[in-house]
């Protein structure tokens, strides 16, 4: 569904407000989607002003933005940590638990949350949930296990389906290149407890809960942008 000016504007106000959370000399996990790309655009504007800052990019589109930005890139050869990494995130559920993975981009997104000292989400209000999974989970998987995890997701009471590319070329293949698997299901009631019986599926590689990783979201709507911590319910 194209995006309306008004859930444009809120994505760019939460970009925005992001950007006070970077200092010069930091390493900045550059995340993906929509929302995460804004972050990366005005971030770059710092950059031709004069902030210098080095970027772990989360995709190769990010990375790539990111260069012809004059952002530089650098990877956790150089630097094991992240100081603050700005992501987007399909759906955000009291505790800041969250659904990504909606762009294809799960896998790393996760590493770069991981190494993040802060790991802070950009989102407008239409992300926010009482509830995880009317977005349908996205599971990474080994290609030649497909079939067989495909079995176990429903046996957890998924319905999963193979991603296909935008361009009608067939199956989507991520940047590491494995499939996805959008997994339907009547809501996550029990996130922890979902993400461990994931994991434990031999070939997948990864899954889109991120629990317990963000330290806040800043969240956009039609009153501006607020903060919410992990505390919060509604
Ligand atoms: C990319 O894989 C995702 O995790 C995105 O961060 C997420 O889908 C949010 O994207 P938008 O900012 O485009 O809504």
């Amino acid at each position: 569904m194209p995006e309306s000016p008004q859930q444009h504007a809120a994505k760019l106000a939460a970009a925005q407000a992001a950007l006070h959370f970077v200092q010069p000399g930091m390493v900045v996990g550059l995340g993906s989607g929509t929302t995460a790309t804004l972050f990366i655009q005005l971030l770059g504007e710092r950059v031709q002003q004069g902030l210098q800052v080095q970027g772990i990019a989360s995709s190769d589109s990010s990375e790539q933005l990111s260069r012809s930005l004059s952002i530089s890139i650098t990877n956790f050869e150089k630097h094991r940590t992240i100081d603050v990494a700005v992501d987007g995130a399909d759906e955000v559920a009291p505790g800041l638990a969250l659904i990504k993975g909606g762009g294809g981009k799960l896998l790393r997104e996760k590493i770069v949350a991981s190494a993040s000292k802060r790991f802070i989400i950009v989102a407008d209000d239409t992300k926010l949930v009482r509830q995880l999974g009317r977005f349908p989970l996205p599971v990474e998987v080994i290609r030649m296990a497909e079939p067989l995890v495909t079995e176990r997701l429903r046996v957890l009471g998924f319905t999963p389906v193979i991603r296909q590319a935008k361009d009608g070329s067939g199956p989507y293949i991520t940047d590491e290149g494995n499939l996805l698997l959008d997994c339907h299901s009547d809501g996550i009631a029990d996130p922890a407890k979902t993400a461990a019986d994931i994991r434990a599926i031999v070939g997948v590689v990864e899954h889109g809960l991120f629990l317990g990783m963000a330290e806040r979201v800043l969240l956009a709507g039609a009153d501006g942008v607020r903060e919410i911590t992990a505390d919060e319910r509604w």
